[in-house]
């Protein structure tokens, strides 16, 4: 190992959606002590953190992502003590833990927003973002909700509006407030001094709006069946320049807990961005987020030759000494097997674990989980419900532990179906050497023994058709990775000698490739060159 990389630039995030992973009390919802029972395998898989989606005490309006306690466990899903016993554990197992952090709005029922709607000269009226109608009695003006409808919420007793970027059970804090970031700030620290070693910042984009309260202009690119926030351009109320010197607070929060108890705690912010604005947030002289995330695997067309183009553009475009991150899944988007199919999500697994940068595996990919087939009655997500059709229950259904009842996720019925009839699970992959499990399991092992294909230099190789190749190199050792993303075969025309060490197919490891090499369809090798 190189010394000069820091444990998350070589790591590997796993991000669990704590409902869905592992229920152990039988009421259909996973909670901390399920998790904590499960880290044995997540140990096992070869990642280096677990990224908990959030855990706080909440109504569940947006399932968790409404806080209403950023200094306890919501009894669902147990208790502090569960938690230090579940960090305890993964820093045992070697893994670090992570946090969400939702620093964007808090629950309508948090006692800050109790006490800022209780009248308008109440000291926390100023903690949140309050308006009075316009003139004729509508909104203030002409903003957004990222859920649908109006961004402004009606308060009868106080008379005025409240925004909210999200559910009106989400009311935004005003991080103009001095007294709201030092709140916040202690949030961070609680939660570090209990042994947390970073966090994900939700929402960050929505974090400042206009001073002035200026309409958002109309998307001209707009059309029916979009979803209906994208009819606007939210130049008022997203990644507004002001966003940045917050995102640099928070990371002189971690820094400063860092030096004083060892060890260097992870910032990793939540945007969906690209170019420029992506890269403002790692902020000047990299004092911002660790790594903004970098959506694009998640939003760009399946394409040999877009996506290789996108690699390109992203590493050229990072700012010197800026660390690449890749995701390809998680809780607000179709899961990677059903987007791409489940041969294709082979040939995505050895993409995200074999790039330059940091890698993110959502619960369940692992396995080849793919979008739960939801009815209507049983629908969660509020977002089916205010905008149909963009619900975000599919990928958040429990783990497939088994084929036992309820996908050996609870003894209970779960709060969202499992698959009937034939579906993934750990159980039967773990003895199949070949499984979706298994590739994602030698993936991360030969990650882990060579540095070259964590850390090392990224260059394309060849890119023609359904074919993406490129090399990966780091003191000395060199490896070429060659993804066909068809059904049919492709060759490599560009000749590279070596010998396989991986295949998706795990079926042709220590193969000599010299001259050409085939690639059949949906197949990915990595190989190790010498000869
Ligand atoms: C983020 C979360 C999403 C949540 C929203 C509001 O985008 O990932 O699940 O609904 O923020 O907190």
């Amino acid at each position: 190992m190189s010394e000069e990389h820091l444990w998350w630039q070589k790591g590997v995030v796993y991000q669990i959606y704590p409902r869905s992973f592992a229920d152990s009390n039988g009421d259909g919802v996973g909670d901390l002590p399920g998790i904590t029972g499960k880290l044995e395998y997540v140990a096992s898989l070869g990642v280096d953190a677990v990224w908990l989606s959030p855990i706080f005490p909440s109504p569940m309006a947006d399932f968790g992502y409404d806080v209403s306690d950023y200094m306890d466990i919501h009894p669902m899903f147990g208790t502090l003590e569960d938690f230090d016993s579940l960090v305890e554990k993964a820093h045992s197992l070697g893994l670090k833990v992570l946090l969400d952090y939702v620093p964007n709005h808090t629950s309508d029922e948090h006692e800050w927003f109790v006490e800022s709607r209780s009248s308008r000269d109440n000291p926390k009226r100023e903690w949140y973002i309050w308006r009075d109608a316009a003139p004729d009695g509508g909104f203030p003006n002409n903003w957004l909700s990222e859920f649908g409808g109006a961004a402004w919420a009606w308060d009868e007793a106080t008379g005025q509006y409240y925004y909210r970027a999200y559910h009106e059970k989400q009311p935004d804090l005003n991080w103009r407030n001095p007294e709201v970031r030092e709140a916040m700030m202690d949030v961070l620290r609680f939660w570090m001094n209990r042994g947390v070693d970073g966090f994900r910042v939700d929402a960050v984009n929505h974090l400042v709006e206009d001073e002035s309260f200026r309409d958002d202009p109309p998307n001209p690119e707009w059309r029916e069946g979009d979803a209906p926030y994208l009819s606007r351009i939210p130049v008022h109320t997203s990644n507004l320049p002001e966003t940045h010197a917050e995102v640099a607070g928070m990371r002189r929060t971690l820094d400063a807990h860092g030096e004083a108890h060892g060890g260097e705690r992870l910032l990793i912010g939540e945007v969906y961005l690209s170019g420029d604005e992506l890269m403002a947030y790692y902020g000047e002289a990299n004092a911002g987020f660790h790594m903004p995330t970098n959506m694009e695997l998640v939003r760009a067309a399946w394409d040999a030759r877009k996506i290789s183009a996108y690699i390109e553009s992203y590493e050229a475009a990072l700012p010197e000494g800026a660390w690449p991150n890749w995701v390809v899944g998680n809780h607000d988007n179709g899961r990677i097997a059903s987007r791409v199919g489940v041969g294709q999500a082979r040939v995505a697994a050895m993409l995200l674990l074999t790039l330059r940068g940091t890698p993110t595996i959502y619960y369940g990919d692992e396995i080849g989980m793919t979008d739960g087939d939801i009815p209507p009655e049983l629908e969660r997500d509020p977002v089916a419900k205010s905008s149909p059709g963009f619900g975000r229950d599919p990928e958040r259904t429990p783990m497939q532990w088994s084929e036992g009842e309820n996908g050996g996720f609870s003894t209970a019925e779960p709060w969202l179906p499992v698959p009937d009839g034939n579906f993934a699970t750990v159980e039967s992959q773990e003895k199949d050497s070949r499984s979706m499990l298994a590739l994602y399991r030698n993936l991360l092992a030969l990650r882990r023994s060579e540095d070259a294909l964590s850390v090392g230099s990224y260059a394309p190789f060849e890119v023609r058709d359904d074919l993406l190749a490129f090399v990966r190199e780091h003191g000395g050792r060199r490896f070429l990775v060659a993804l066909n993303f068809g059904d049919g075969s492709v060759d490599l025309g560009t000749p590279f000698g070596g010998r396989i060490v991986l295949s998706t197919h795990l079926d042709r490891e220590g193969e000599d490739v010299s001259g050409s090499v085939s690639l059949r369809a949906n197949e990915g090798i990595v190989v190790e060159a010498g000869g």
